[in-house]
């Protein structure tokens, strides 16, 4: 029987070039994807019976819930934000960063006394389930779509959930970290029926990429 293509959705960006150097690494070649002057969405390799695809980070685990992808490369804000039914099953280590609550210092004491405060973010599930689940605090989320630190700069809320990765966006701006919510890094996500049906490849493939991680 002719091997099925295993299909690959990858988050735009630095992720997606990141992980095709971490699979080239396996042998396994995607150039032509590498050419930045491209527009093509979707890359074959023939050979290895694969295929590749780029789309919105967020997006990706939609694709991997309803099969459209069998294996996803994503950040595990996007996977905690977007709460698809997936398994999550390799941490790659790459894109390290902390999901956490900024501001100005001056915010620290609005949670500490568990006030009804403005959170803006690019995460509102995030935000949301940290606030209301595990700090029992109601707060107002709003959905911005990013440069959130302009939040609490222009008055528009009191704090922030955000990405921090070296911090200087904080610190030019004044503002900081007043609580850490959890770390993050690119994850390796696949669908709950292709793990059955082709559990000796994706398992194979996980066992390669954790050797050279
Ligand atoms: C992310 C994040 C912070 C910044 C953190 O934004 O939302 O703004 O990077 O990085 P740092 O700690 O190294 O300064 P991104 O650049 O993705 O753009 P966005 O603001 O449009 O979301």
């Amino acid at each position: 029987m002719e091997e099925r293509y295993l299909t690959f959705a990858l988050g735009k960006g630095r992720l997606a070039n990141t992980t095709l150097d971490l699979f080239e690494k396996l042998g396994i070649t995607m150039t032509e994807m590498k050419d930045k002057s491209t527009r093509k969405l979707i890359f074959v390799n023939e050979e290895l019976k694969l295929k590749f695809f780029l789309a919105k980070g967020p997006d990706v685990p939609t694709y991997v819930e309803y099969g459209a992808a069998d294996i996803g490369v994503v950040g595990k804000d996007t996977i905690m934000e977007e709460n698809r039914r997936v398994f999550e099953v390799l941490d790659l280590g790459f894109g390290k960063c902390r999901m956490c609550v900024c501001g100005p210092a001056s915010a620290k004491e609005l949670l500490q006394h568990h006030e009804r405060i403005r959170v803006a973010s690019k995460y509102p599930m995030i935000a949301k389930d940290y606030f209301y689940n595990k700090k029992h605090q109601t707060v107002d989320i709003i959905k911005l779509n990013g440069s959130v630190e302009l939040g609490p700069i222009v008055g528009l809320s009191d704090v922030i959930v955000d990405i921090v990765e070296t911090g200087s966006t904080l610190k030019e701006n004044g503002l900081e970290v007043l609580e850490e919510i959890c770390p993050l890094s690119a994850r390796m996500i696949v669908n709950q029926v292709s793990m059955r049906m082709e559990y000796d490849r994706i398992n194979k493939l996980i066992h390669d990429l954790k050797g050279v991680l």
